[in-house]
C-alpha cells in the first residue's frame, strides 16, 4: 500500500494563521507540539514505510515539506515530494500520485488531507486495513457521524452492506444548509476527505468522469499536464459521479480545522467558555476564542462569542459563526493589494 498527503491548499479561513507563503497546515499552534502535516506524516507512517509515502504539494511549501519531515527525524526522498506547477485542487493533485504510483505497478493508495486533527490514531489505522478488502472495485470514503448541517462538507448516504461499510447511494458535496439540514435528518455521514482505492480503479474512474483531467495526463511534461487540466475537486469531479463508490463509517475523533469556530470547538475553554492562547484578562466575557500575542497585555471586558486573532501584521475580529467568510476577507485584501 501507499499513501498520498495532500498539503497545497492555502487555508485561507484561518487567515491571518495561516498565509499564502505559509498555510494552517504547516502551522504549530500554541497548545500542539506539532503542525498538522506532521500530525498526518506520522499517521502514514503508522500505515505504510517511509519510502510509501507521497507528497503532493506545491514549490513554495516544498520547503516547509523536507523542513517539517527532517524536523520529526526522518530524511525524506524528494521524489517522493511531487510539485505542482498551480494549484488546480484536489483531483489533478491526487492523480499526479497515483500515476507516479502506478508506474511501480497497480496497488492500493490512501488518501489524506492535511488539515484535519485525528485522535484515535489506531482506530484509523484499523479502518484502513479494513478498506484494503474493498480496495479493488471501489473509490472508498470513510464517514463521520455529522454533528450539525455544516455546508463545507461532503455528505453521502450509504445504501447497502458490502463485507465492511456500505455501497453509496448519494455523494453531495458542499449542499446549501437547507438541504444539509435534510440530509442530517435521513442519516447521511460527512465525507472526512480520506480516499482510498486500488490505482488501476481510479484511473479508470478518472478517465470515465473526468476526461479532462485524463487526457492531460497524458501529456510527458508536468507544466504541460497543468496548462491542460482543469481544476476540480475529487468531491465534485469522482465522487458525485462514480457508481463504484463506498462508504467506510468511522469513530475516529476526527475534526477539520477548517475555520476559527471548527477550532473554537476543538480546543475546551475555560468555565466561561472561553479559550484563549495566553494570559488575557477577562471581564464579564463569555465563549470567546482569542489568539493573542505573548508579549502584550489584553483584556476583554463584556465580550461574547467573539473570535479575536491578533498577529503582528494583522488583527482579525470576527463574531463566532461568521467564520466561514474570513476567505471573503483575503479574497478582498489580494484584490485591493
Ligand atoms: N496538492 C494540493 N493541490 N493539495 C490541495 C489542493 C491543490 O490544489 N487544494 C487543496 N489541497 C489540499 C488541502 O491542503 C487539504 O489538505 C485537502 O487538499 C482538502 O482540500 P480542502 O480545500 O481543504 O477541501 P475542503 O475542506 O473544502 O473539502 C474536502 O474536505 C472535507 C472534509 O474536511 C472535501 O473532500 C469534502 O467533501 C470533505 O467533507
Ligand atoms: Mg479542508
Amino acid at each position: 500500500m501507499k499513501t498520498i498527503i495532500l498539503a497545497g491548499g492555502s487555508g485561507t479561513r484561518l487567515w491571518p494563521l495561516s498565509r499564502d507563503n505559509f498555510p494552517k497546515q504547516f502551522l504549530k499552534l500554541k497548545r500542539m507540539d506539532k503542525s498538522i502535516f506532521q500530525m498526518s506524516f506520522e499517521r502514514c507512517l503508522k500505515l505504510t514505510g517511509l519510502e510509501e509515502i507521497y507528497i503532493v504539494t506545491n514549490i513554495n511549501y516544498k520547503f516547509w515539506v523536507l523542513g517539517q519531515i527532517e524536523e520529526l527525524g526522518y530524511k525524506f526522498n524528494e521524489d517522493h515530494i511531487l510539485v505542482e506547477p498551480s494549484g488546480k485542487n484536489t483531483l489533478p493533485a491526487i492523480y499526479y500520485g497515483v500515476v507516479e504510483i502506478q508506474k511501480g505497478g497497480d496497488d492500493i493508495v490512501a488518501v489524506f488531507p492535511s488539515d484535519h486533527l485525528i485522535e484515535d490514531d489506531d482506530g484509523l489505522t484499523r479502518v484502513i486495513k479494513q478498506g484494503e478488502q474493498l480496495a479493488d472495485k471501489h473509490v472508498i470514503t470513510f464517514g463521520i457521524h455529522p454533528k450539525k448541517p455544516h455546508t463545507g462538507y461532503g455528505y453521502i448516504r450509504p445504501k447497502e452492506p458490502l463485507t465492511v461499510g456500505y455501497s453509496v447511494e448519494e455523494f453531495k458535496e458542499k449542499p446549501d444548509l437547507e438541504t444539509a439540514q435534510i440530509y442530517l435528518e435521513k442519516g447521511y455521514l460527512w465525507n472526512s476527505g480520506m480516499f482510498m482505492f486500488k490505482t488501476d480503479v481510479f484511473i479508470e474512474e478518472v478517465r470515465q468522469y473526468c476526461p479532462e483531467v485524463y487526457n492531460a495526463f497524458q501529456l510527458s511534461d508536468i507544466k504541460e499536464v497543468y496548462n491542460n487540466t482543469i481544476s476540480i475537486s475529487i468531491d465534485y469531479g469522482i465522487m458525485e459521479k462514480s457508481g463504484r463508490t463506498a462508504v467506510i463509517p468511522v469513530d475516529i475523533r476526527w475534526s477539520d480545522l477548517g475555520s476559527f469556530d471548527t477550532f473554537y470547538e476543538k480546543f475546551s475553554g475555560d468555565e466561561n467558555g472561553n479559550i484563549s492562547f495566553s494570559d488575557v484578562t477577562l471581564i464579564n466575557s463569555v465563549n470567546n476564542l482569542l489568539y493573542t500575542n505573548e508579549d502584550k497585555a489584553v483584556a476583554v471586558i463584556g465580550a461574547e462569542d467573539l473570535i479575536v486573532i491578533d498577529e503582528k501584521d494583522a488583527l482579525l475580529i470576527c463574531k463566532k459563526g461568521y467564520s466561514e467568510k474570513v476567505k471573503d476577507v483575503v479574497n478582498k485584501l489580494k484584490s485591493t493589494n
